[in-house]
């Protein structure tokens, strides 16, 4: 179903609210992402943008996690620790991500000003404290990013990973089922 349609953003956000059983702080954060989403993919650009204005100073200014309303979020997403989280708006996350306190996805920018495409983090990717994901990257699905790692390269699917710059530390068989 298109993510536009109101029945999936519905779905996304039953599943976010699902992932974040028992932490009202990240379910309200969640939850205003997918409003501004909303607003941003649905609604005219002279409605949208005091909208979007609010959002930013409330979740950037105040709540320091920013979830850009640009960025594609698919539904269940979990966030433990809603502080200094920072993507990108071109970061694409697919459903059922793990975010942790500190985690930053995003651009790299060359010396001529080039800017790289946002990362694209697959369904299932689970994010520890302080992690960092930059440039053109590719993170399959179910892969474990350990706490303080700077992944800068492609992350096979169900791979763990960890380190600066993050390496493979093994697959995991049960993570690709
Ligand atoms: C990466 C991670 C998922 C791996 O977990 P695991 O599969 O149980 O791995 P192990 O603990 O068996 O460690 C395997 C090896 O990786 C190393 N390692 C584990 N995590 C690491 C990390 N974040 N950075 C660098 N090395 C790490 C271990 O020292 C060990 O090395 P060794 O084989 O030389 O002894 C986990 O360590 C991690 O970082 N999880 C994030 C947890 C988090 O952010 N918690 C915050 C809660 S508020």
């Amino acid at each position: 179903m298109d993510e536009q349609h109101p029945e999936a953003w519905r779905r996304q956000l039953q599943a976010d609210w699902a992932a974040n059983a028992g932490s009202p702080e990240s379910r309200l954060i969640v939850s205003l992402y997918r409003l501004a989403r909303l607003a941003h993919t649905r609604l005219p650009r002279g409605l949208r943008k005091p909208l979007i204005v609010l959002y930013r100073l409330v979740t950037y200014l105040v709540l320091h996690v920013e979830l850009p309303p640009e960025a594609v979020i698919g539904g269940g997403l979990r966030v433990y620790h809603p502080h200094m989280i920072v993507l990108h708006p071109r970061a694409v996350l697919g459903r059922d991500v793990v975010l942790r306190h500190g985690v930053t996805i995003g651009i790299t920018t060359g010396r001529d000003g080039t800017e790289s495409r946002g990362p694209v983090i697959g369904d299932g990717v689970e994010f520890g404290a302080g992690a960092m994901v930059l440039g053109p990257v590719t993170v399959g699905r179910n892969a474990r990013i350990g706490a303080g790692a700077i992944v800068l390269k492609d992350v096979p699917p169900g791979a763990v990973v960890a380190g600066n710059p993050a390496s493979v530390l093994r697959i995991d068989p049960d993570a690709l089922t």
